[in-house]
């Protein structure tokens, strides 16, 4: 009997230290992505203008074509599932300007990745959703800034 409580001993420990590591890690994905409250309340500090637009353009080009293609319809062979970024009325994780802003840094739906290690400057980042506002629909844009 006394070397099957102490055989108990490892497991038990071993449990504990599992679910601390589990619980610390689900609750780090958790925190790591914003509130959609918090995201629909984040204001655009770079207006929407056609040199921001540029810049979000040349980022897009570099980062984002592989899988929503280079117009960003998203008719790429390789990847299915992602959005088509020219139509507002698609959109599953929200269409103001700090839901977009989220969904590039923290990523979105099951497949779209984060990209806040890769793009680090915040105004990239809103560059990014200057331009994806730019494919949309003429009566959906904003009006440009600078015109
Ligand atoms: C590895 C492929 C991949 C790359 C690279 C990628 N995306 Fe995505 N993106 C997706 C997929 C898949 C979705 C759809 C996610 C979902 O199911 O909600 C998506 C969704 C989005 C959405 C949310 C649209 C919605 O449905 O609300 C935005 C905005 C977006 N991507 C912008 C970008 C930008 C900007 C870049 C480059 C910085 C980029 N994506 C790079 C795959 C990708």
């Amino acid at each position: 009997m006394p070397s099957l409580r102490n055989r108990r001993i490892p497991f038990v420990s071993g449990c504990i230290l599992w679910c601390v590591l589990a619980g610390a890690s689900s609750s780090a994905a958790q925190g790591s992505r914003m509130s959609s409250d918090a995201a629909k309340k984040l204001k655009n500090p770079v207006p929407y203008s056609k040199k921001s637009i540029a810049q979000g353009r040349t980022t897009f080009q570099r980062y984002c074509t592989s899988c929503h293609g280079p117009d960003g319809k998203a008719q790429v062979d390789v990847v299915a599932n992602a959005t088509d970024l020219t139509s507002p009325g698609d959109f599953k994780s929200g269409t103001t300007d700090g839901e977009i802003f989220r969904s590039i840094r923290d990523g979105a739906g099951e497949s779209m990745p984060p990209f806040k290690t890769q793009l680090t400057d915040e105004t990239e980042l809103w560059n990014l959703v200057n331009f994806i506002r730019s494919l949309w629909p003429e009566s959906t844009r904003p009006p440009l800034k600078d015109q």
